[in-house]
């Protein structure tokens, strides 16, 4: 029994932003697709209605009958939502002139108005709309306006039903948080109850409950969130998950010994493959990125497949699969447009049922359930890895002299991010996303001692970011960078010169491949 509010999503890219706030603030929510609404799911208790790409009038424009809805539910209705319910019930709807984009103040607005307890004078809000309300349906309330926009909020009379014009989840809306805490809580009266300690205890009497006595397997990759999901379900069942941690040869430094130590120490029951030679053998002579990709995805199928028939009476497979996994997977029409599974194809080819403890969780309530666990930090801390490893870090093709090359500065490059620690104590490992070291197809000319070289060189990459999705450059101190590219230099041999790369993401990605 988990009382939530649904977020229905109409295409925006700032859906996921609301969910997030939500879950800021403690408050349990699903974004579903605008036409997925779940009718006969007794815990939602509000309804929010998101953005969209297109304008009402848009042929294409995702249209949906609110009538199952409206009056049986709190609704929100944000820029397109609002517009949309608007549009729908009666009044208009029109283009702009120019598209409206970027910060206003709410000039005015009903200060007895329950969604807008709290709210300061002139409260800042962050627009970004083509087309806007022109007109009410009769019986509806114009609630605030900026000096741009009449229709900045309104509310149907008698109904607990309410439509605003900005963005309340953007950054740059100052009292948003505020406005989603009034509708969440106060309006629909949702609990700030999520707490780590709650997950843990209702996620494992769940699992109890829905697995019983059956044997599950789980595929370990060493990264957070396969690893906080097996803690849960060895909590939950204890011997009967058998987790299978493949070495493709491609992960870091001593990462796999250094990890089946942790997962020992962490008493899961763990069967680890050495299959560096397959993967090698097949990645020969293979420079094209997909291609690389594909056989590493492939390559991990079949050994992870060899190793989970040998448990005969597995009926679970289990995955670490987090909510921004799923929600990247489904477009809003319900349609799966890139598979996060790695393990993707198997359930149905072993006859086996997918067990997703964490499939709910944000990235940061992972692991903030890590941590509930008792799980030790440098696990729960550990930087996003991707799961093609240093073969997606090795531009062109993969040789086993070529992997322990970009080992060697690699790991350099982490531990100097691990030791060194800034003025306000915190290590420049836990203050940035994500970092590692990018083998370039490169020579170039170098001296040493008394001997020209032409050798390798090597990017350091390392990245802040809240989510992946965008990222800037770390702006890692100069004296930092001098010492790692000493060290780099004198001890891995083949490599002549480092470079750092300052591109952010978008344009750039955070990977090279
Ligand atoms: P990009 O390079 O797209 O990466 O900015 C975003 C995040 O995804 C990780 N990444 C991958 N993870 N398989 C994975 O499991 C992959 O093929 C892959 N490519 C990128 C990347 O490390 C970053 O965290």
């Amino acid at each position: 029994m988990q009382q939530k509010i649904i977020i229905l999503d109409f295409g925006s890219q700032t859906t996921q932003l609301i969910g997030r706030r939500l879950r800021d603030l403690d408050t349990f929510c699903e974004i579903l697709p605008y036409n997925k609404f779940p009718y006969d799911d007794p815990d939602v208790i509000g309804v929010i209605l998101s953005g969209s790409p297109f304008s009402v009038y848009d042929p294409e424009a995702f249209k949906v009958d609110l009538s199952g809805i409206r009056g049986k539910y709190p609704i929100l209705g944000i820029c397109y939502g609002a517009q949309y319910m608007a549009h729908t019930m009666g009044g208009k709807v029109a283009p702009a002139g120019t598209r409206e984009y970027g910060r206003a103040n709410l000039q005015s607005f009903e200060k007895d108005n329950p969604l807008f307890k709290g709210f300061e004078p002139n409260s800042q809000v962050w627009m970004s709309h083509g087309d806007t309300i022109v007109a009410l349906p009769d019986n509806f309330r114009c609630i605030a306006s900026t000096d741009k926009v009449q229709y900045a909020a309104y509310q149907a009379e008698g109904e607990k039903l309410w439509g605003v014009q900005f963005h309340p989840e953007a950054f740059h809306s100052v009292q948003g948080t505020q406005l989603l805490k009034n509708f969440a809580v106060d309006i629909c009266g949702g609990k700030q109850d999520w707490s780590a300690a709650s997950f843990v205890e209702s996620t494992v009497a769940q699992l109890k409950e829905e697995l019983g006595n059956d044997r599950v397997i789980l595929g370990l990759s060493g990264g957070v969130d396969s690893s906080v999901a097996a803690v849960l379900l060895n909590k939950a069942i204890g011997h009967n998950l058998t987790c299978i941690f493949v070495d493709h040869g491609l992960l870091r430094k001593d990462e796999f010994e250094n990890v089946m130590k942790d997962y020992e120490c962490l008493g899961l029951n763990v069967i680890g493959v050495n299959a560096h030679e397959k993967f090698f053998r097949e990645l020969a002579g293979v420079s094209e990125p997909e291609k690389k990709r594909k056989i590493i995805g492939k390559g991990f199928i079949d050994v992870f497949d060899a190793e989970a028939q040998k448990i005969t009476d597995a009926r679970w497979l289990a995955q670490g699969t987090i909510y921004p996994d799923r929600i990247e997977s489904l477009n809003i029409t319900g349609k799966v447009i890139k598979s996060h599974h790695n393990v993707g194809g198997l359930p149905e080819k072993m006859n086996l049922r997918l067990c997703e403890p964490l499939k709910w969780l944000f990235k940061d309530e992972v692991r903030r359930v890590g941590r509930q666990m008792g799980m030790p930090d440098h696990l729960i801390n550990r930087h996003p890895f991707p799961g093609p490893g240093l073969a997606v870090r090795i531009l062109g093709d993969i040789t086993p002299e070529k992997v322990r090359v970009l080992q060697e500065a690699d790991d350099i490059f982490i531990r100097g991010l691990r030791e060194w620690i800034d003025t306000d104590g915190v290590s420049l490992y836990d203050k940035v996303w994500q970092a590692g070291v990018i083998l370039l197809p490169v020579q170039s000319v170098g001296v040493m001692g008394d001997e020209r070289t032409y050798e390798k060189a090597v990017a350091l990459r390392a990245v802040t970011s809240t989510d992946a999705m965008s990222a800037d450059w770390a702006h890692l101190p100069y004296e930092f960078l001098a010492k790692v590219s000493n060290e780099i230099i004198s001890h891995v041999k083949g490599v002549n010169r480092v470079t750092y790369d300052i591109s952010s993401k978008p344009p750039a990605t955070i990977e090279w491949e």
